[in-house]
């Protein structure tokens, strides 16, 4: 038996960019809005480079290794981990949102997740029963507290050997294996029991990991729960919940923990984790 002790950047790098390239986006941004945000990135990396006073064999290092992302098909992984954070921010936090707090959806979220009740265990491997359980229950509601029935919770995390289903070529995890779409009762309550995630590397057999290790990093982030929660009428939110004093939690290589998502679930006499966790939609904003 062969044991690998993290996924490889080659193939959940590759799956991921497969993944996105099926979604073709437009933003419509206007000219004028693509030429000022252009002239500050050049800007800002010309002065980086001014600052630094950056070297020719750097500059053509760099060139290699935007090439090694592409060519290992990193770029979602590379950017989900060190720029998706700045974005969410900025986004989250210009429209005034009150609801629960936003995080980065990173590369391993996929849409239409098979349908799962109110109550509900995640499609699990026995492998992955035999981890620690957490027993994750809740009420999804509006800002004034009121229950939001038929709301949907999608929800993916990673094995606990750090996988997530899709994403891990020839690992034979089942396609759906921990993700999926929970649907709320009548009240917006849920409860789900999943496995308690264990902190996560992201791939670093590759050209992001070999950019971690040039400046001394580490591939770490702690363990997280990725969620989606939507329903008619309200503003969805894509976020992700922390275990409070858990490993990598001051130091996550995606910069992606807020004070406001964090779990401290206690262990029951079942030997389960139990966590009581609500989640609070704004309503839609209006275009
Ligand atoms: C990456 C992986 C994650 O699980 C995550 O939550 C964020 C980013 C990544 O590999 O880019
Ligand atoms: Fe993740």
């Amino acid at each position: 038996m062969t044991t690998i002790d993290a996924p490889s950047a080659k193939g959940s790098g590759s799956a991921a960019t497969d993944r996105f390239k099926t979604e073709r986006l437009s933003a419509d941004t206007p000219p004028e809005r693509a030429k000022m945000i252009y002239d500050d990135v050049l800007d800002a990396l010309g002065g980086v480079i001014r600052k630094h006073e950056v070297t020719y064999a750097e500059y053509k290092v760099l060139k290699q290794w935007v090439i090694d992302v592409g060519e290992g098909g990193e770029w979602p992984l590379w950017l989900d981990v060190f720029v998706e954070h700045h974005v969410e921010d900025v986004n989250y936090s210009r429209h005034g949102f009150h609801g629960t707090k936003g995080s980065i959806e990173g590369p391993y979220y996929i849409p239409n997740a098979p349908k799962l009740p109110s109550v509900c265990t995640m499609p699990m491997r026995d492998k992955d029963l035999s981890a620690d359980q957490l027993v994750f229950s809740g009420q999804v509601t509006d800002l004034d507290g009121t229950g939001i029935g038929g709301a949907r919770i999608e929800m993916w995390s990673n094995d606990a050997d750090g996988y997530y289903s899709q994403f891990a070529e020839g690992m034979d995890i089942p396609e759906w294996n921990l993700r999926g779409t929970i649907v709320t009762d009548d009240q917006g309550r849920y409860e789900i029991t999943t496995l308690h995630p264990v902190p996560y590397r992201i791939p670093h057999d590759g050209p992001t990991g070999k950019f971690i290790e040039s400046y001394g990093g580490h591939p770490w982030r702690p363990a997280h729960l990725h969620l989606i929660v939507s329903a008619s009428g309200r503003n969805a939110i894509t976020t992700q919940l922390y275990f409070r004093g858990g490993d990598y939690i001051d130091n996550d290589v995606a910069s992606a923990v807020k004070p406001e998502l964090m779990l401290e679930p206690r262990k029951g006499e079942d030997g389960r984790y139990h966590q009581e966790y609500g989640f609070v939609l704004d309503p839609a904003p209006e275009d």
